[in-house]
Parts: structure tokens; sequence; C-alpha cells
């Protein structure tokens, strides 16, 4: 078999926020999927960076009384930390504000240059008079022009969801001073995207199968049909103040933090070459500059010596390039993955993305993620709480497809599958088997049970599973696994080496069955290695075996192999933790500023994102068994209040006529008065799993239209129908 080299990558975070729940199904996903390669004996490198540049961090450091140097030197510290913690193993993690990636962003843009791909424009933009910048959209707000609501953002309204300009705010202010901000003239490069050269190419390469399905289609739909140039030019600067690296020839320009994220993935690269390459004495991470790029002056360490390094790079980076590169993203920022950056590498020279791997977003509990329901849940508050991050790695392997799906992380479904199958079908095997080893044969083997090792010798060979890791269809790889840990089980069920212990004369057969069971184990735990690594090496220093790699030829452990004691590997997960987990970030969580980036980040094509959201929420056709799942009820409203501390919710109590009453809270306050509500009778879906609320438990749900203008409407049946019919 020939050895794949593979450069593998996970978007950048940025320096600004925490690592949270939502993060770790990227990086845990590729990880994942990057140590089956490696375990398959593939060259593979994984590499990402903490993406540092743009206005946010600019300003969250001036609010820190800090340099932006000093806040993304110690964010990087975090997030290098936070990684590590759930073993998410990079060969290199690095920053955006290095030499290596300031060095490749400016060629990058000096070979657009040169062939005509750079066009200078002015543009009119909100200024600040006071903070003396330009304003991105996020920090403008103003009253919305649709529905009037205060206090919105300069992109879209959080009340009623229109999305507008920042220049059709009414009363517009600057969310940085609160001045009144001024339509100013500066002049914007802009990447000529819409180019014919461009759009041709992106017309192929995005039905090159380097994406998803679902990820191709999008794309066709922003490219529009043939001869259809839908695209614009993409605007690639930011006048100062801005953090990050100034233009080449351009001063007081900079650019976007967007252009040099995605080249974040080549600096960080580079200085792995760097660390390949010069392997001795071994480099330890290397934390972003602490020397400005604010005012473009050179950063204080040295480039990387010349010398060794370039033919790697150059091996996995120029046009033509034999090896593979992988993106793993959120679904998000498939427009800057898919469009963007392939562009910018194709016109400048570099190989394109064999494969971008889009992945959906998470919920908690069935909801986006939540300070006030206490979701919003950071990697640090996690390992504080649960400690055990290889939990969360097995539970997010459960559910990941290597779709586009969303996904959700039910808490008590998170702590019935870790205990059920991870405890309870692949741990057990080793505690109910090891102990008499070590108690009754001194650690040593015997020889294994030879009819039952032929079945296994078949069902264990683990090309299923590979083929399942390969695709990143984890779920079903680990479906696999619990199905093969069953059959195990039922072995050892059917052999009872606890009964064979009790008996007089039964030592071989005790031994026989103690030994094959842990054969079956140790192959067990070569499946689950890539997901739970640590867990791997603890039963690898338990069973006195070599580090285990994928396409070791079956073969049962040897008589008078001599094993460890055993020791506990993980115990049962305690659903108080997680409570007392959600319970401490109710209480403690600030809003997360991390959110606003992205956002910013995507100011500029929220149209096309916005239509594309929009239509992603509904399938074109239901059957009509999918619509049947669905119990409508028409209820009436026997009492309705205002529930204390709630925003946004109303707490009713609805007759379905089932005897009991149920209790719902509904996002209706801004549309109803209680009082007015008592009597009515309105529609339910009755058989929605209740939920537990920081205020109570909802036990389903009340429906109510809403859209483009304001308000929001609850139904009524027309006259005659009675509480608890059925709608369909
Ligand atoms: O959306 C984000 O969180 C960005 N920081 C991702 C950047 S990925 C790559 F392009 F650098
Ligand atoms: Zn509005």
């Amino acid at each position: 078999m020939t050895t794949r080299k593979i450069l593998v990558t996970s978007a950048l975070p940025y320096a600004n926020g925490s690592i949270h729940l939502g993060h770790l199904v990227e990086y845990i996903q590729t990880d994942i999927w990057v140590r089956f390669q490696k375990m398959q004996g593939n060259e593979a490198h994984y590499v990402c960076a903490d993406d540092t540049h743009g206005t946010p961090i600019m300003l969250r450091a001036e609010k820190e009384g800090i340099t932006p140097e000093q806040l993304i030197a110690r964010v990087w510290q975090e997030h290098y930390d936070d990684f590590s913690e759930f073993h998410v193993e990079f060969d290199h993690y690095g920053s955006t504000n290095s030499n290596e990636t300031r060095e490749s962003a400016e060629a990058i843009y000096r070979t657009l240059r040169d062939k005509n791909l750079i066009e200078v424009r002015s543009i009119e933009q909100y200024y600040d008079p006071v903070k003396n910048m330009f304003l991105p959209d996020r920090f403008i707000k103003g009253e919305c022009p649709k529905c009037g609501a205060k206090d919105q953002y300069g992109d879209n309204c959080e009340a009623c969801g229109a999305a507008y300009a920042p220049t059709e705010l009414i009363a517009p202010y600057s969310a940085v001073s609160g001045a009144k901000p001024e339509l100013r003239n500066s002049d914007h490069y802009f990447f000529k995207l819409s180019a014919d050269s461009c759009q041709q190419f992106l017309r192929n390469w995005t039905r090159s199968g380097a994406l998803q399905t679902e990820a191709a289609n999008k794309m066709q739909e922003w490219l529009g049909i043939e001869g259809e140039n839908k695209l614009s030019d993409w605007d690639i600067s930011r006048d100062a103040p801005y953090f990050g690296f100034e233009i080449p020839d351009a001063p007081g320009k900079y650019f976007y933090v967007w252009l040099d994220a995605p080249v974040g993935y080549m600096g960080s690269f580079k200085q792995l070459c760097n660390k390949l390459t010069h392997p001795n004495p071994p480099n330890p991470p290397i934390p972003p500059l602490s020397g400005g790029s604010q005012s473009g002056r050179e950063t204080d360490t040295p480039p990387l010596a010349r010398g060794g390094w370039e033919g790697l790079f150059d091996e996995f980076w120029k046009a033509g390039s034999k090896t593979e590169l992988y993106h793993f993203i959120g679904k998000d920022i498939l427009y800057f993955h898919a469009l963007f950056w392939p562009a910018m590498l194709e016109h400048a020279g570099f190989r394109t993305p064999t494969k971008l791997f889009a992945h959906g977003f998470l919920t908690v509990n069935g909801e986006k993620m939540s300070k006030s329901r206490g979701t919003f849940i950071t990697a640090r508050s996690y390992v504080d709480h649960i400690k055990n991050t290889e939990y969360l790695r097995y539970y997010y392997a459960a559910k990941l497809n290597g779709s586009m799906e969303d996904h959700d992380h039910n808490l008590d479904d998170f702590v019935t599958k870790v205990n059920s199958d991870l405890i309870g079908k692949y741990i057990n095997i080793a505690s109910r088997c090891a102990g008499f080893i070590a108690k009754r044969f001194d650690g040593k083997l015997g020889n294994t049970d030879t009819a039952a090792s032929a079945e296994f010798q078949t069902a264990f060979t683990g090309g299923e599973i590979a083929r399942c890791y390969e695709n990143r269809d984890f779920s079903r790889a680990l479906r696999e696994i619990m199905r093969l840990a069953d059959v195990a089980n039922q072995y050892i069920a059917e052999k009872k080496p606890w009964e064979l212990a009790k008996q007089e004369g039964k030592d071989a057969e005790l031994l026989e069955v103690c030994s094959t069971a842990l054969t079956l184990f140790r192959d067990l735990t070569r499946y689950l290695k890539p997901v739970l690594p640590k867990l791997a090496a603890q039963v690898e220093a338990f069973l006195n075996i070599p580090p285990m790699v994928w396409n070791d030829k079956w073969a049962a452990l040897s008589s008078g192999h001599v094993i460890n004691t055993y020791q506990h590997l993980a115990t049962r997960l305690d659903p108080k933790l997680v409570e007392a987990m959600v319970a401490a970030n109710q209480e403690s969580l600030q809003p997360q500023p991390q959110s606003e980036q992205r956002h910013a980040a995507h100011q500029q094509h929220t149209a096309s994102i916005e239509v594309a959201q929009a239509e992603k929420d509904f399938e074109p056709f239901i059957s009509i068994e999918d619509f049947a799942k669905v119990d409508l009820r028409v209820a009436k409203i026997v009492n309705a209040e205002q529930v204390e501390g709630a925003a946004k919710l109303l707490k009713l109590t609805l007759d379905i006529g089932e005897g009991n009453l149920r209790t719902v809270f509904a996002g209706i306050k801004s549309a109803y008065d209680p009082e007015n509500l008592k009597g009515r009778l309105t529609v339910m879906v009755a058989n929605l799993a209740p939920r537990k609320m920081k205020f109570g438990l909802s036990e389903g749900m009340v429906l109510a239209a809403s859209g483009e203008a304001s308000g929001l409407f609850i139904l009524s049946p027309d006259d005659g129908a009675q509480p608890g019919m059925r709608i369909k």
C-alpha cells in the first residue's frame, strides 16, 4: 500500500474568545480523522493556528488596556491548553500573526496584483469621528428601518430578522464611542472575483468533487448559471487603525482579516516544515509574535532560516502537488473556503484543496447554545466539571456522519451513551476479566479459546470500520465497534468467568476465557483509538503491548504474555456533574464576542448567505408520514402569566382535553398581554419532547406566525373546535 501524504486543517479560531463545545465538534472530528490516517501508516500533518487580526480583536485589547499582541499571546496559550485537554493533537499550532503568514499573504497579493486581479475603488462607509476609524457594520447600531426596534446592528435586526445596509438604519450611532457616524469615502482594494478567469475557474472547481454534494449545490446557486456572473469583487482591505498586515505599497491599508486567515494554514505549515526539517533541538510550539503588526513594521522574531524546509512546503502547496489537502470547516464559512480561497490559490500559483469537509452546527438540548440556559459551555468549564474529555470525544464521534447536518448534544443522551456504550459495553469487558489474570495467574495470559477465536478472527477484521473512519462516518464506525463489543460480551456472558472462578478444577478454562476476552478487548481498543487516544494508551500500558496501529494482523495475545495490574480505566459519568456544569454556566458566563467577529466577517456577503440560510431551513418535500409525526392539537389557554426574569416568555397553561393541564413557555411576550389570551383557543404541538427550562418544564409548543413584517401572531381555530381535537 502506498503511503498517502496528507495535510489537514481545522478552521482557525478567533483569538478573542474561549473555545467552547461548538468549536470542539470540528477539532475533535478532525483530530479523529488525522489519528486514523496516522494509524493507517499515512504521512498526515495536522496544522491550525489562532486567527488573530481584525477590528474586534483590536477593540477588545483596547478595552482590556493591553496591546493586541498581548491579548493574542494570552488567548493563544488558553486555546493551546484547551485543545491539549481534549487530546486534539496538532502537529503545529501557530498564529496568523507570524512572519510566515505575512510573507505568504504578501506574495499571494503581489501575484494577484501582477495578474491584474486587484482593483482600487473608492467606497463610502460610516466613519466614527470620535474614534477616527471606519466602522464595520457590526459596530454601527440604530433603529431597525423595518420594525423600529432600537439598538439593532448595522446589518440585520434581531427583533424582526430583516437584513439591510447600515445606511438604512434610523438614528445610527457608533457602538464603539456612541458618536453619530459620518459617511466618508476611502480607497479600498478589491480582489476581482467577477473576472471571467475567476468565475470560470470556480465553476469548474466547485463541480470537481472537492465539495460535498450539498455544498456544491449551494455554490452553484452563488455562482449562478453559466454566463450569469453573479459574483461580486471582494473587498480585501481595511483602513487604519486596524490590527493586521499592512498591504504592500499601500500605506495605511491593511489586509482584511479573512484575506490572511486561510493563508494562516500555509504560515502554520511553514513553521511545521521548519520543525520537521530541523528536528534537533526539538522546537517548542511557536506562540504568536510579540512584535506589533499594527503599524506594519517588521515583527521582532527573525523569519525562518532558509534551507531545508522549502522543499517540503512546496511539495504540499505548489500547483500540481501530488499530496492531499483537506480543510475541515463549519458550513457557515463555506463561502470563504469554497470561493475566495481556491480562487486566490489558483491565481497565485498554488494547489487548491483536495476536499472541503464542512460540518453542521451544534445545538445543545435541541437549541442554540445559550447563556441563559447554561448551555454555552466552554472547554474550560467542561474540564473543570466533568474532567474526562474522552467522554465528549466519544459522544461527538457517535453523532458525526460526515454530512453537513446540524447535530444535537442532548445532555441526558450524552450521559446515557457514555454509560451504556463506553462503560457498560466496552470497559466492562476488561473489568470483568482482568482481575482474575492478576489474582489467579500472576498476570500471565494463557491460550485463547480456539473455537471462539476462529469466529472472532473473521468478525474483528476492521475493514468496514476503517471505511467508515475514512468517510468520516464515525457514528457508523462506533455502531460497528459496539456490535463487536456485544459479540465479546455475549461470549463472556456465556462462559461466566465469575462462576468458573468459584469452581474447583476450572482454572484452565477460566484462564482461556479471560485471555480470549482480553484479546478482543485489545482489538476493540485499537478500533476506538482514534476516538479515545488516552484511554487506548492506558490499555496499551495495562496489556503491556506496543502502541497499536491499524493494520496489525489479527493474532491473539500470546500465551505466557504478562500483563500489568488492571486499574480502573474509566468510571460511569455521573449526571450530577453535567447538571453542575450547566448550573455553573448559567451563573457565570458573559456573552462571547466571538460570534460578533464571525458575524462581522460575513457582512460583505450577508445577502447571499441570508438567502441561502432561509432556503436551507426547509426540504422541498416531506412525506405524509413525516407530517403525521407531529401531533397538533387545539388547545385552550386556561391561564397566561408573565415569567419573572424572562425577557421574551409568557407561561401558558393549556387544556388539550387529556385531564392534566400542560405548561408551555412561549416566546410571545412582545406581542400579547397575558390577560387577553386567557380563554382563547389556539394550536399546540403536543408531542414535542418536554424541555427543562430555567423557569420550569415546558411541555409542548404553541404555534405562531412571523415574517419580514413586524409582529407575532398565534393561531386560532374556527368556531366549534374543541380542546384536544387533532389537527391533520
Ligand atoms: O469563522 C471563524 O471562526 C474564523 N476565525 C475561521 C477562519 S478559518 C481560516 F480561514 F482561517
Ligand atoms: Zn426589525
